[in-house]
């Protein structure tokens, strides 16, 4: 396995939520983590992203989530033990990196996605350094957009399908995103 700088991040983190918290996706979720794309598919692709994800096969997904490629890790997020969503950190250009995330539909409006989310910069911050994280969302995500900005992201650059959000992190005495 090529190693690589993500291999610092924990295997599991908690969030500001007790009843919600992060654990490292592997091969052994490919079956959950598909069943819940699938049951997701019309929320998840409703402004023409994650397409590629739903589709996938079972292989690529067990693929995916062994990390080989070393350049994302991507965590399961519980609610409680279920596997209701997933966020992820991309080494863009360390310590530059950029995040991704989805919640089961049923899961969203009690402000889970942006824990998860807060939990996984924290992380970032202290554990790799990360100066910068930035998040593309595609045109009329209103929900991206707002949880974006309920963790101090602003947006930085317009591009024909999407808006580029930045949050400038602070270094080692490393104050967590504001959430709550
Ligand atoms: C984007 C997405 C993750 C947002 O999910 P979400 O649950 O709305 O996000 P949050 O966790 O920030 O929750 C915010 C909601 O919880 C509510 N909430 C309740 N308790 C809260 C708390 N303690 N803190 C924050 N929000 C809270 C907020 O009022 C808000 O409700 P509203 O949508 O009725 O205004 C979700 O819509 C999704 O998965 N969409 C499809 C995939 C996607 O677009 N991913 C992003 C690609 S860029």
């Amino acid at each position: 396995m090529v190693r690589s700088c993500l291999d610092a991040l924990p295997k599991t983190l908690p969030t500001p939520m007790p009843e919600v918290s992060l654990r490292l996706l592997t091969p052994a979720d490919s079956a959950d983590y598909r069943a819940l794309l699938h049951a997701n598919r019309a929320h998840l692709t409703r402004h023409g992203d994650f397409t590629d994800q739903v589709e996938a096969s079972t292989a690529k997904i067990e693929k995916a989530l062994a990390h080989l490629e070393g350049r994302e890790r991507a965590y399961g997020i519980r609610l409680h033990d279920t596997l209701v969503g997933q966020v992820s950190v991309i080494a863009v250009a360390p310590p530059r990196y950029s995040l991704g995330y989805w919640l089961a539909r049923t899961a969203t409006g009690q402000g889970r996605a942006s824990a998860a989310c807060a939990a996984l910069i924290a992380s970032s911050s202290t554990v790799l350094g990360a100066t910068d994280m930035f998040a593309g969302v595609t045109h009329g995500n209103d929900p991206s957009v707002a949880l974006l900005r309920r963790l101090g992201f602003v947006p930085v650059a317009e591009f024909a399908t999407y808006t580029r959000f930045h949050l400038a992190l602070t270094p080692p005495t490393r104050r967590r995103p504001h959430v709550f």
